[in-house]
């Protein structure tokens, strides 16, 4: 496989250490290649032209500049800035062009865990979807004395308020086909990226709770993230799949 990564940071570094096969970068901002002893392009089309899978570790807008372009051009492409696809039309749109020219999207669990239990609970139903995040009141750029709701809605409004710290709940959303009700902390004492997701459906109810450390790199990045893209592009060369 030759994997190409738009964006150079946090998900960036943890992919091209754990995997030999990474042969492209594409950022914004060329320096920010710099430090990565793998070639960087300086246009998306010669980036596209040198891989077969495009990993996305950007941003929600680069997800929606360049995701068309990618699956367009028939490559594979794995997306973590999940953010990008909230829009129904544009997501459509895009699932669509990749059912009809045989491009895959894959779209890694990221800070979460439960996914699994999401795709097999679907099949009989699932009638109710709540995530429930904090994080320091630092990492979400708000002003905080002690735990504080900054935020109760939708998916569609979280990731709009909190592009950079709530990409799961867009995830959950896709994942659930629900209306995903949304809590955001700020809570100056929590030093993880806590993330807890509570679901009901015919199969019973589940509640999964994961406390992040966030990365070194990017505290808004939980290190789990950042290793959930290199566990997906392993489980794609593997006989055996426990849990997929
Ligand atoms: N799905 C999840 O659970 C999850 C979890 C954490 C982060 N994320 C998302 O993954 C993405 C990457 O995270 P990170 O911690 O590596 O970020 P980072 O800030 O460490 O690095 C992002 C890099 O992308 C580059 N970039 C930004 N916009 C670009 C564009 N339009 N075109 C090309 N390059 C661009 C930046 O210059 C930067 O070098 C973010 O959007 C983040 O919100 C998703």
């Amino acid at each position: 496989m030759k994997i190409g990564i738009i964006g150079c940071g946090a998900i960036a570094r943890e992919i091209v250490t754990r995997r030999s096969d990474v042969v492209a970068l594409y950022d914004i901002e060329p320096d920010r290649c710099r430090n990565f002893d793998v070639p960087c392009y300086p246009s998306l089309d010669e980036f596209l032209s040198a891989v077969d899978l495009v990993v996305e570790a950007a941003s929600p807008k680069a997800v929606r500049d360049y995701a068309m372009k990618v699956i367009g051009n028939g490559k594979d492409m794995l997306i973590m800035s999940v953010g990008g696809l909230v829009d129904r039309d544009f997501r459509e749109e895009l699932f669509n062009l990749s059912e009809r020219n045989g491009a895959k999207i894959y779209i890694p669990s990221g800070a979460v865990g439960g996914l699994d239990i999401i795709r097999a609970a679907k099949i009989a139903g699932l009638s109710r979807a709540r995530i429930t995040t904090t994080k320091n009141c630092k990492t979400l750029g708000v002003e905080c004395e002690s735990r504080t709701l900054v935020f109760k809605g939708s998916a569609e409004e979280a990731i709009k308020k909190f592009p950079k710290s709530t990409n799961v709940t867009v995830l959950v959303m896709i994942a659930t086909g629900l209306d995903v009700e949304v809590e955001v902390y700020a809570d100056p004492e929590v030093h993880e990226n806590v993330h807890s997701i509570y679901l009901e459906g015919e199969f019973g109810t589940a509640t999964i709770e994961v406390r992040n450390r966030p990365s070194e790199m990017n505290p808004k990045t939980s290190y789990l993230a950042a290793l959930s893209p290199v566990a997906l592009l392993d489980s794609l060369e593997s006989n055996v799949r426990i849990g997929a």
